[in-house]
């Protein structure tokens, strides 16, 4: 029986290609997403992943998107929290609502998605859990202090929950993204890509989605069971930790 998995922002960007890259792996695989009802089908059509849309901010929404899934695909033993936004302004100019905004999908999101499957994991004594975070949780980013908080607090998720789920069979890993070409960072104006990003890369290039999906498909994996509390930082050697 193929391991169900449930992909966070999985029908564009990063959650696309991880959605793709689980499903080809063997995985049954369930890919969430907020509102994009268009992208959502195109992926749906061209992939032929479930789709559901609920919001990862939103407690009661997640049980119930999660009880969805569990009764269309089974029990989920693979959860990627990879659902995250942008809403960037210098602090001074931070609205309470970009903060809140920012904070309840990128961080808060992991509480409402991992609470309802954890009991499940536990009790089947398997689980993966794995959290997309970002470089700039890592070192910071001027701009981005909702952004670099919510991420930096999706470590510390991490690296707590591991603790917990480590005697159960329950790994609990993040990545850590540099600057991936996906409409996230394609937002970001050409000049400033060109001049003050690509040249902060020592690969030289931004990566690819692909790149991030082959590090969540390891991590899924049984030969990662000895991995735990970890952090990939796949960034192209912009920072090292
Ligand atoms: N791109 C990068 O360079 C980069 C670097 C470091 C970390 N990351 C992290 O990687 C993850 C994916 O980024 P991306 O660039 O692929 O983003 P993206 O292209 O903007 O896609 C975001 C996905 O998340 C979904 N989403 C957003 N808010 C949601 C919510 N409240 N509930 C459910 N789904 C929600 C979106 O759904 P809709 O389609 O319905 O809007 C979409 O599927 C994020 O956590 C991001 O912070 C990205």
């Amino acid at each position: 029986m193929s391991r169900v998995a449930i992909v966070t922002g999985g029908t564009r960007g990063i959650g696309a290609a991880i959605s793709v890259g689980l499903k080809e792996a063997g995985y049954n695989v369930a890919a969430n997403y907020a509102g994009n009802d268009e992208k959502a089908n195109a992926f749906k059509d061209e992939t032929g992943i479930p789709v559901y849309k609920w919001d990862v901010s939103d407690y009661q929404s997640c049980v119930d998107g999660i009880a969805k899934v569990e009764a269309d695909l089974g029990p989920v033993e693979v959860l990627v929290n990879n659902a995250g936004i942008t809403r960037d302004t210098m602090f001074h100019k931070m609205t309470p609502e970009n903060w809140t905004d920012v904070i309840n999908t990128n961080l808060t999101g992991l509480f409402n998605m991992t609470h309802p499957v954890w009991p499940g994991m536990r009790d089947r004594g398997f689980g993966r859990v794995i959290n997309i975070s970002s470089i700039n949780g890592q070192k910071g980013q001027m701009g981005q202090v909702n952004y670099s908080s919510a991420k930096a607090g999706d470590l510390g998720f991490t690296k707590s929950l591991a603790q917990e789920g480590a005697a159960k069979g329950i790994t609990v890993n993040a990545i850590c993204p540099g600057y991936i070409g996906t409409e996230m960072v394609r937002a970001v104006p050409e000049k400033v890509l060109n001049e003050r990003i690509l040249p902060l890369i020592p690969v030289g290039r931004l990566g690819e989605p692909e790149e991030i999906a082959r590090c969540v498909v390891f991590l899924a994996s049984d030969d990662a069971g000895f991995i735990t509390g970890s952090t990939i930082s796949a960034n192209g050697g912009q920072y090292f930790i």
